[in-house]
């Protein structure tokens, strides 16, 4: 018998010191305490032991029995305080931790450029109005007095969906449509993109956006349009600019202009952005022509009016020092999270 309980003891030992969790020395327990373990089957092994022996051998039992309850109480006691410990460990709130930060949506950057120049075009009167990036053959060109042999109407440049169907290459579409549905006094601004057919580099992409706008009104002089183009520019920035502006050709206007503003970059002293000029050109502008005021069913005998539009993306890139305008379709976190 002595032998028989030195086995179980060595063992029980054996194991226990192997038991690393309070869920494992409870097993252990039920395997060495329980029904079908070694210390019952000596119990039961009493009855072949003579009347004499029988205390004794049981009393040996009984302290085996002791020792395996006890050690696994302990070593239960001690396991459960351990997992405790480190399961409030994990549950520690650290008062002192600067709190995690909300992610805050913006506006992408032409966006915030074309609400700034909204903005100002309301301030001085305009209201804004849409016109579709799809339109048809007549409001993108033939109403703006395109001619039938107009390089601009040419496959390359303009994206056809039918014959008669595009995506307009500019925002001037609005022009006709706007003057159809409205009677003089009309003072608009039209936001939106324009589509051409052309590579894709740092300086051009196949969409951007423009401003258009234009006011139709008795009497509306050259005059008018320069006042109103140099007193946007200086708002838009901020300051006193100062402007050039060049005879130019669009076949909606007579007379046509483009109009430079003094390099902001350089101070006009000559830059790569500027190509060594000291200027930039920023917007194409003039007096309506009569033949548009005519295909949007007003008398050009009885009104005039002068038109411009402004390129967005070049406005940015200006006021930003932006080099390619592909950054603004990239969708580059690093970049657009900067504005
Ligand atoms: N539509 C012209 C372009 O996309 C810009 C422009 C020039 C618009 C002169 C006008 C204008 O309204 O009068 O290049």
């Amino acid at each position: 018998m002595d032998e028989a309980i030195g086995k179980i003891r060595e063992e029980f030992k054996k194991e226990l010191l192997l038991a690393s969790s309070s869920t494992q020395v409870e097993q252990l327990k039920t395997k060495f305490l329980g029904k079908k373990g070694p210390i019952q089957e000596l119990m039961r092994s009493l009855k072949d032991y003579s009347k004499e022996e029988r205390p004794k051998v049981g009393q040996l039992i009984n302290v085996l029995k002791e020792e395996v309850s006890t050690h696994c109480q302990r070593s239960f006691e001690d396991l459960l305080l351990k997992e405790e410990k480190i399961k409030l460990e994990s549950q520690k709130v650290d008062v002192s931790m600067p709190g995690k930060k909300n992610f805050r949506g913006r506006y992408h950057p032409i966006r915030q450029i074309l609400n700034h120049i909204l903005s100002i075009f309301k301030e001085m009167g305009f209201s804004v109005q849409y016109s579709p990036n799809i339109d048809s053959d007549f409001y993108n060109f033939e109403s703006l007095n395109f001619e039938d042999d107009h390089p601009a109407r040419d496959m390359q440049d303009t994206f056809y969906l039918s014959k008669e169907m595009l995506l307009r290459t500019h925002t001037s579409n609005m022009q006709a449509r706007l003057m159809q549905k409205q009677k003089p006094p009309i003072r608009v601004v039209c936001p939106g993109k324009a589509f051409r057919n052309e590579d894709i580099s740092a300086r051009s992409h196949v969409f951007f956006h423009q401003v258009e706008g234009f006011y139709i009104d008795k009497n509306v002089t050259f005059a008018d349009l320069i006042s109103t183009l140099n007193s946007f520019f200086n708002k838009f920035f901020g300051q006193k600019i100062k402007m050039r502006f060049r005879s130019s050709y669009f076949p909606f206007v007579e007379p046509g202009l483009e109009a430079d503003i003094e390099c902001l970059v350089c101070s006009a002293k000559g830059c790569p952005i500027c190509k060594n000029t000291g200027w930039l050109e920023v917007v194409g502008a003039g007096m309506i022509h009569p033949n548009v005021l005519k295909a949007g069913k007003i008398d050009p005998e009885q009104h005039s009016g002068y038109a411009w539009g402004l390129g967005v993306e070049r406005l940015q890139m200006l006021l930003n020092n932006i080099s390619d305008i592909r950054m603004f379709t990239q969708n580059d976190a690093r970049f657009l999270s900067q504005f």
